[in-house]
């Protein structure tokens, strides 16, 4: 496994698309794959330190920073340069909202940006917005980020779904993956857990969907 640490940012300024989820789903996913990993939660909610505070000692461990602006820890800015020794994998949640100048903050030495989004005419256009300023501002292309999108909260088969396709298709960016809309992704989060790590039959195409996601990561 290669040392070398990569970071991985879950970003879409528009509220309650899924990035909380996906960052802890991801970064619990790395550690049971062996990945020494860390978890960066800059959303001063706190909802992905929460969910590793629940986090049980059975499971893989993760390293938790809390990197809001406003957080103590931050006044240094030194908590970037805190990671354990050996980290391999960063996974970064952020906060809805996020501003063209936040972008630039939030991207300095990423490796991947996860964008996800949902099936909804709304979530559609701010995300829409959202990518061209990523585009334009953080100049993502030449600096050898990679930009991914997931597609959360799906529901095949619908008029929303559809409508989604239609606008991603004129984008140029990666589809990763279809999450589906399931509240198995609730009662893992409760306990701290990633889907992968409930043993129920039920989720056992999440576990191969999350298992491809991390093999497209490392692509
Ligand atoms: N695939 C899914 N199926 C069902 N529920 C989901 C799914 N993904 C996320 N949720 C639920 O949707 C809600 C919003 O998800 P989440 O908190 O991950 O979004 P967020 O983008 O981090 O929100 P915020 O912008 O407030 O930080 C949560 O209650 C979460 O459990
Ligand atoms: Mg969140």
């Amino acid at each position: 496994m290669p040392d070398i640490i990569r970071r991985i940012v879950v970003m879409n300024s528009k509220g309650g698309c899924g990035k909380t989820t996906i960052a802890t789903n991801l970064a619990s996913c790395y550690a049971r794959h062996g990945y020494d990993t860390a978890l960066f939660d800059c959303d001063p909610q706190g909802s992905s330190m929460r969910w590793l505070r629940s986090r049980a000692s059975n499971v893989p461990g993760i390293y938790g920073v809390t990197a809001h602006k406003s957080a103590a820890v931050n006044k240094n800015k030194s908590w970037h340069l805190r990671l354990p020794i050996g980290t391999q994998r960063v996974i970064i949640d952020t906060p809805a909202g996020l501003r063209e100048t936040d972008l630039l903050e939030n991207l300095q030495n990423i490796d991947e940006v996860i964008i996800p989004v949902l099936p909804s005419s709304i979530d559609i256009h701010s995300t829409a917005d959202f990518i061209r300023d990523l585009l334009i501002i953080g100049k993502l292309r030449t600096k050898h980020t990679r930009i991914n999108i997931i597609t959360n909260k799906v529901k095949a088969n619908t008029i929303a779904f559809q409508a989604l396709t239609r606008f991603l298709n004129t984008l140029k960016i990666p589809v990763i993956a279809q999450i589906k809309d399931t509240q198995n992704y609730l009662h893992a989060t409760e306990k701290g857990l990633g889907i992968h790590e409930i043993n129920k039959k039920v989720v056992l195409q999440d576990k191969i969907l999350w298992d491809d996601i991390l093999r497209q990561l490392e692509s």
